[in-house]
């Protein structure tokens, strides 16, 4: 995946075979796509994350598909060179196959080169229809946050054998179903193994361990964004902090009338100020 050239679904699969490892993260704006896509990743998520970490909700499940086309659009203006994935939020693929159809396909009108659906097995019908449609599809098995109601919260998965079997069973199955890579979520690092030596398409791992083909964090989770961090998300550095010290600095500025220094702003033409006197006195 070098150079500056889109990456596309087959650089994504390409990289499990030459070892490259993957390297993917959120973003849901334009600015932001902007500087993630410049620092070189393959590949920019929009993912439901977009709910909690920007939108304050207290779940992926208030998230709604048009939340997402808004998100997805913004992230697609930024032109990036990374695979853009659009993430099918909660009741936007689980009613019917026609409707996940029609959804996935607003988020490729919308800008996204791919979209991602969480579930394995239950949902290889829909994996197969967004294939035959053209609509490349990501897989997401493990921890699936949007049925945590379901799960009883966000626990580690895979921890008995049963459990692992489950889930590498999902993985396989989103594989024959038409998947181009399938997402682990925070399940037990054997499991994470297994799968990735079992696929023929990449794994990318998120709170699931190293034996992945890539792996993916949340932007605010990274740059120390978000208050709460899940326990498998690496801060790298403390925007929170940057930001606050910043607008600090400019309140103390303003305070002391020190903002704005007299090269930021700007007078009307020679002897307009003199003629606009004169007219307001006329008009008194
Ligand atoms: O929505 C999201 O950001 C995700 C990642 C956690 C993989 O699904």
């Amino acid at each position: 995946m070098a150079g500056r050239e889109k990456v596309t679904v087959r650089d994504i699969v390409r990289a499990k075979k030459t070892g490259r490892k993957i390297v993917m993260v959120t973003a849901y704006d334009y600015p932001t796509a902007r500087v993630v896509d410049s620092a070189g990743v393959d590949s920019i998520l929009v993912g439901d994350s977009v709910g909690m970490v920007v939108h304050g909700l207290e779940s992926t499940l208030q998230v709604t598909m048009d939340m997402m086309l808004l998100h997805v659009a913004a992230v697609a203006r930024a032109r990036p060179r990374a695979l853009v994935v659009g993430d099918m939020p909660f009741m936007s693929y689980e009613a019917s196959v026609s409707e996940a159809v029609r959804n996935a396909g607003k988020m490729l009108s919308a800008g996204a080169d791919a979209v991602k659906l969480e579930g394995g097995a239950l949902y290889t019908d829909v994996v197969k229809a967004l294939t035959r449609a053209g609509i490349p599809v990501m897989g997401h098995v493990g921890l699936t946050p949007q049925k945590h109601k379901l799960l009883g919260g966000y626990r580690l998965a895979g921890k008995t054998a049963q459990e692992a079997l489950e889930i590498i069973h999902d993985a396989e199955a989103l594989e024959d179903a038409g998947a181009f890579a399938v997402i682990i979520e925070f399940t037990a690092h054997e499991v994470a193994k297994k799968i990735t030596e079992r696929l023929n398409i990449p794994t990318i791992c998120i709170g699931s361990g190293p034996y992945c083909d890539g792996q993916v964090l949340v932007l605010h989770d990274l740059v120390g964004l978000t208050p709460q961090p899940p326990p498998f998300a690496k801060q790298y550095t403390n925007i929170a902090e940057e930001i606050r010290r910043a607008v600090e600095a400019f309140a103390e500025e303003v305070r002391s009338a020190k903002f704005p220094g007299r090269e930021m702003y700007w007078g009307m033409k020679q002897g307009e100020y003199e003629k606009l006197e004169k007219q307001l006195k006329e008009h008194q």
